[in-house]
């Protein structure tokens, strides 16, 4: 029975061709990072309040005016079609199903376009979550100023900048299984020349982008821009005074540099960076409910999940991935109710307690 996040991924496991198994869990040099992030919150303990609980729980959430069912969103992943044969389509309607935001990867193998068309009337409300989607500032500025407009005419709510790529991570487990492009039919579609066999371009990943380009993409765009990727307090900082409106604080799973902090360790000192001027989305290594719980008591607006969606998706397609968000939105409403919450407006940093913990 498929009950947690963990049986999802023993049972995709099962489903899966190696090779794209270890694309999946797979990230950078020795996988520290990618052990980091579920280890720090299982070194964390919640301390709960009694006595004050209710039998209505809101796990409704709204960031970046985005309104959603729950604070669960779905962050960027390439490639769903290596999957699922309708790949982003399934995961798409899931989220939508479910009342859940989904971050569009650049690396998707359907169009926003058509991704947006799939969610429409997916919903069970009439606000529907949105669909954001993320980008990698491509050194072309005409190409990405391209891939803006599409999808903003498509409807997405916010563009979501990933910025710990200036060059790729090295997965050795790729390398080892010469795992370095997709199969033949499938491309990523953001990147196709308009038109029959067109030509795909890469993904350019440039270590010539910077705070200007991040200027430049302001005074293109009126949609909320979220930065993916900033670690450093002072980048945090930087953000703000350059007009970003928000944080995805997430170390790309342990997929870029390895050795850098779990994210949930960082948080702490981020919120206080922004002090509150922008809201922080934080993924990286959340698995459980209690997870969910702790990234909100100490300061997230909502949080991210990346593998458990793939895994889903492999396991289940688009019912698999409605399953998965259901189970975790279930966990996180068990874990309100145990700690004397209402909401997650009622999550204080109180709530966490770190056995070693930074100042
Ligand atoms: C990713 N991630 C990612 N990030 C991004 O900005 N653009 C992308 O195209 C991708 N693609 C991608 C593929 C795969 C297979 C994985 C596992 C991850 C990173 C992703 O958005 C997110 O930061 C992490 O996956 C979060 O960590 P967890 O939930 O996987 O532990």
């Amino acid at each position: 029975m498929l009950m947690t996040v963990q049986d999802f991924e023993t049972a995709a496991r099962r489903r899966l061709d190696p090779v794209h198994a270890d694309f999946i869990a797979g990230g950078a040099g020795d996988e520290i990072t990618v052990r980091a992030n579920e280890e720090a919150f299982r070194r964390l303990r919640l301390l709960p309040r009694v006595l004050r609980g209710s039998a209505e729980r809101s796990l409704d959430i709204t960031v970046l005016g985005g309104r959603a069912r729950t604070p669960v969103l779905l962050s960027p992943t390439a490639f769903h079609k290596l999957l699922d044969e309708e790949g982003e389509l399934a995961t798409a309607r899931a989220a939508a199903a479910v009342g859940a935001i989904m971050i569009v990867s650049m690396a998707s193998t359907v169009a926003v376009e058509d991704i947006a068309e799939a969610t429409r009337g997916a919903g069970e409300t009439a606000d529907p979550a949105p669909l954001w989607f993320q980008l990698y500032l491509q050194p072309d500025l005409e190409f990405t100023r391209t891939l803006v407009r599409r999808a903003t005419d498509a409807g997405c709510g916010a563009l979501v900048v990933t910025v710990d790529s200036p060059v790729r991570g090295a997965h050795e487990r790729d390398l080892r299984n010469g795992f370095l492009d997709l199969p033949d039919g499938l491309r990523c579609e953001h990147m196709a020349e308009p038109g029959e066999g067109g030509r795909v371009r890469p993904i350019a990943m440039s270590p010539e982008i910077s705070w200007q380009h991040i200027d430049w993409l302001r005074g293109i765009t009126s949609l909320p821009i979220l930065l993916k990727g900033a670690l450093h307090p002072e980048d945090a900082r930087l953000a703000v005074r350059h007009g970003v409106d928000g944080l995805l604080l997430s170390n790309h799973g342990g997929r870029q540099l390895d050795t850098v902090p779990a994210t949930i360790e960082l948080l702490p000192e981020i919120h206080a960076a922004v002090a509150g001027r922008i809201p922080i989305v934080l993924d990286g290594g959340v698995r459980r409910g209690t997870d969910v719980v702790k990234a909100l008591a100490l300061g997230a607006s909502a949080v991210g999940i990346g593998r458990p969606v793939m895994w889903a998706l492999a396991e289940g397609g688009e019912k698999g991935v409605r399953r998965l968000l259901e189970l975790l939105r279930e966990e996180v409403d068990h874990a309100l109710a145990l700690c004397g919450a209402s909401g997650v407006r009622d999550l204080t940093p109180d709530l966490v307690r770190a056995p070693v913990w930074p100042d």
